[in-house]
């Protein structure tokens, strides 16, 4: 069964099966709903049910809180319609259209166990996104989220996909896909962007979790923004670390302050968790926003930290979570 779904804000409906979480029926009407995680841990999917009844499966407590609950407050990826609903959703706009179109692989560089990969769209289209968003990559009648870790204005979209040994998707790429391959991409989607604001930015990633913080910092430097910047990237080893002479030019550009921090004692590296070195350095972050990617459990270690112990408000907390899959 079918149900209506409305958008309180934007007049705005889409239909929405019993079996379907509302996300996805949303997803599936073009609509890209705020979230980040899709899986019930990061909370960005959260708004408030108007009228109407939703049945709610797994979520994690530190998403969603027994006081929102009874504020009718919901996670739309775990929630699934029971009747008609009115939906409150806070940051609701209508952004760029979702489209699935081909892509071309115009070069694939391998760096350690992360793939470099620039896809070209057809002439005659475009994908209009904002620096930070993900699309879907579609091979062989299957689909993976990446992040675009490319800005708006090139000629081409970057996506950084790490080899995870046995998984189908990534074997696929590492042993199928080479320069002239065809995919389909399904995007913009997801909602982790840069805030228009002046508050110094905490930025904290760990693996393929750089790929959108580049495209954020690829925009920052066309549009000479100087906030400033501290970026912590966080892999096992020194030699996880890509694109990182790319980096250092762009920093260059910006107002960045880089730490690497790597989980074995390398010369010039931190040695330890991104975490540890944002609670070392980082006492007071009462006026900075912290834009946050990679596991979900460095995201959730890293919000517990930066809002119980180091005074950042939770509303200046952005993540974009993603799981890893193979
Ligand atoms: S909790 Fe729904 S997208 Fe993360």
């Amino acid at each position: 069964m079918a149900y209506t779904v409305r958008i309180q804000q934007a007049s705005v409906e889409f239909y929405a099966s019993e079996q379907d979480n509302l996300l996805d029926s949303a997803l599936q009407a073009q609509l890209n709903l705020p979230h980040g995680c899709k899986s019930g841990s990061c909370g960005a999917c959260k708004c408030k049910v108007v009228t109407g009844d939703v049945e709610l499966t797994d979520y994690s407590s530190s998403a969603l809180s027994e006081d929102e609950i009874t504020d009718n407050q919901v996670l739309l990826c775990k929630a699934h319609a029971k009747s008609d609903l009115i939906l409150d959703i806070p940051n609701f706009s209508q952004s760029f259209p979702i489209k699935t179109l081909p892509a071309k692989i115009e070069n694939l560089t391998k760096v350690g166990n992360v793939a470099i990969i620039q896809l070209k769209l057809p002439a005659n289209q475009k994908l209009a996104f904002y620096p930070g968003q993900y699309v879907d990559l579609i091979y062989n009648g299957e689909s993976r989220s990446y992040s675009i870790a490319s800005a708006p204005h090139q000629t081409s979209l970057e996506l950084n996909i790490r080899y995870r040994p046995g998984g189908t998707f990534s074997e696929a790429v590492w042993t199928q896909m080479a320069v002239g391959s065809i995919v389909r991409i399904r995007g913009p989607l997801g909602n982790f962007t840069l805030q228009n604001s002046n508050s110094p930015i905490l930025m904290v990633c760990t693996g393929t979790g750089f790929a959108p913080i580049q495209a954020i910092l690829q925009q920052m430097a066309l549009e000479n923004n100087q906030r400033a910047i501290n970026l912590v990237w966080g892999n096992f080893t020194a030699n996880d670390f890509y694109n990182v002479e790319q980096l250092k030019q762009l920093s260059q550009q910006l107002n960045l302050q880089l730490t690497l921090c790597t989980d074995q004692e390398t010369e010039g590296f931190y040695t330890g968790l991104v975490t540890q070195y944002v609670e070392q350095n980082f006492p007071d972050l009462a006026k900075s926003e912290v834009y946050a990617c990679g596991n979900p459990a460095m995201i959730e270690n890293l919000f517990n930290l930066a809002t119980n112990k180091l005074n950042l408000n939770k509303a200046n907390f952005f993540s974009d979570v993603f799981t890893p899959t193979a």
